[in-house]
């Protein structure tokens, strides 16, 4: 199955177990690191905003309360349906990161929190979320810790908890891709020359959350 088929299917398949399933995983830590995200696009005062691979809609929710006018996509419609759901006010519809269905500098920001990695062509993205953004470009993804005892630990203990997890949810298939996904996927200043080369925008930052297992990425145009 391409890559697509199968992530589309998968996040379909999940999207009702999604929140508590991203609760038991992080052990809720998830939240602050969205709070944490949240905060980072609000001191750039977007007046617009679009939250792409939205999910639930928990970036575009926080975004969204701060009174900046906001739209979530998702390729997922399952995941749309849950969205809208519980967060009837904010506008989202089904779209596809490889090719934004809006108009070049529609939104002041956007933002991808945890769908990078699974995006088919992660260059493609970048420059479709650069090309509907004035100003910037976030993304917040899994990462690999750069202290090398940290990550043999954090890594080992990722091998047996989340597997267990997925087990108990008969989803096992889906968390063994979260982990090798995640333990492959380039971070930090790997990951910024990619946003330098995709987006053409002029200043990047890469900031490591919990020694490096997450990181957020701006890119700014100015
Ligand atoms: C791990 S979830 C993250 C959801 C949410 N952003 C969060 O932080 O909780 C990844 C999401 O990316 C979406 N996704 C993956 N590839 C996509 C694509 N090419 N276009 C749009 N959405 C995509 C999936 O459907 C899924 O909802």
């Amino acid at each position: 199955m391409p890559k697509a088929a199968f992530i589309k299917t998968m996040f379909d398949d999940i999207s009702d177990k999604y929140d508590l399933l991203n609760d038991i995983l992080s052990l809720g830590i998830h939240r602050l690191w969205k709070k944490k995200l949240a905060n980072k696009i609000m001191a750039t005062n977007p007046q617009s905003f679009l939250d792409c691979a939205t999910g639930t809609g928990d970036i575009a929710n926080l975004i969204d309360s701060k009174g900046v006018k906001t739209q979530g996509i998702d390729f997922s419609p399952n995941m749309i349906e849950l969205a809208k759901k519980r967060n009837s006010h904010i506008p989202f519809q089904v779209d596809d990161l490889m090719g934004l269905s809006f108009e070049d500098k529609s939104f002041d920001a956007s933002n991808v929190s945890f769908g990078i990695r699974n995006v088919e062509e992660v260059s493609v993205a970048l420059s479709e979320m650069a090309r509907v953004s004035k100003q910037s470009v976030f993304v917040m993804e899994f990462g690999q810790p750069e202290n090398k005892i940290f990550k043999s630990i954090y890594f080992m203990i990722m091998r047996g908890f989340i597997p267990a997890i997925g087990k108990i949810f008969n989803r096992e298939r889906e968390y063994e891709y979260l982990i090798e996904s995640s333990s492959t996927f380039p971070s930090g200043a790997k990951f910024i020359e990619i946003m330098k080369s995709s987006t053409g925008f002029k200043t990047f930052k890469a900031t490591p959350l919990f020694g490096g297992v997450v990181y957020i990425y701006e890119a700014h145009n100015k």
